[in-house]
């Protein structure tokens, strides 16, 4: 595995072949999708960022939506790396619908997973924001802690979960909630997103509902869903063989096989 880093944004390498990047959640890192990177590496090459604020990533305040997606293109700029498929988990998923909007040249594939193109209620906004400034007051423990009841449907997995958002600093975890509060809706321009998509949902996910899911995929124009029964909000996680399985069926189709 390569690693390198970018003036804002630090990503592992590994495998050769159609480029395809994988973003993580909230406030998660780039280790989340090791064990699903691990098989896809014989056919991709697989890019997996840190988004600002997480992992090895340095704090950017303030951040958005949009200007993530510029630190993924950087990415590829570095790498010389025209077009990508890109696929994201959950925030991940918000970066790269904002990717898709700012960039639609350079990608060849885009995946959704436990994500939605909603953006916040305003309840929901307020809350968000009102966490942010808790966080920053508190630390991250009590959002490790509270979120590793609910990224996954593996209570085994939660301790694992736990630990790693506790190394995600709470600045890097407050300026990413005030990105996700300021997001913009994106479903009116599902419709645009012409190349191969894929949507995956956690029939258990206690974050975001199958149903955003469903909407996502009947309006994107070139879709395929993958429901997967018993799995929570980390399906990268819970899932890997199965999540491999349809990513790699959407480098397939971004291929043109
Ligand atoms: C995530 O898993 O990235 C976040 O929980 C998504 C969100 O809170 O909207």
């Amino acid at each position: 595995m390569e690693e390198l880093k970018t003036p804002l944004i630090h990503y592992a390498t590994r495998g050769q072949g159609t480029a395809l990047m994988l973003v993580h959640g909230f406030p998660l890192n780039h280790t989340i999708w090791n064990e699903t990177a691990a098989l896809l590496e014989d056919q991709a090459r697989v890019i997996l960022p840190d988004l600002p604020g997480h992992g090895q990533s340095p704090v950017v305040e303030p951040v958005s939506m949009d200007s993530m997606a510029d630190g993924l293109a950087a990415i590829l700029d570095a790498l010389g790396i025209e077009k990508v498929v890109l696929a994201g988990q959950s925030m991940g998923g918000y970066v790269c619908l904002a990717f898709a909007r700012r960039y639609p040249q350079r990608l060849a594939g885009l995946g959704l997973v436990c994500t939605q193109a909603a953006a916040d209620s305003p309840e929901k906004r307020q809350a968000r924001l009102a966490q942010a400034e808790q966080t920053l007051a508190e630390g991250s423990q009590r959002v490790a802690e509270s979120m590793a009841a609910v990224l996954t449907n593996r209570p085994e997995m939660a301790e694992g979960l736990k630990h790693l958002m506790s190394t995600t600093p709470a600045a890097g975890m407050a300026a990413a909630m005030r990105a996700m509060a300021e997001r913009t809706e994106m479903s009116a321009f599902l419709p645009q997103i012409s190349v191969p998509a894929l949507v995956i949902a956690g029939l258990a996910d206690a974050i975001i509902p199958v149903e955003r899911a469903r909407e996502m995929a009947a309006s994107l124009p070139d879709a395929r869903l993958v429901e997967l029964e018993g799995v929570g909000h980390s399906p990268m996680m819970e899932a890997p063989q199965a999540t491999a399985e349809a990513l790699l069926g959407l480098l397939k189709r971004a291929q043109g096989a």
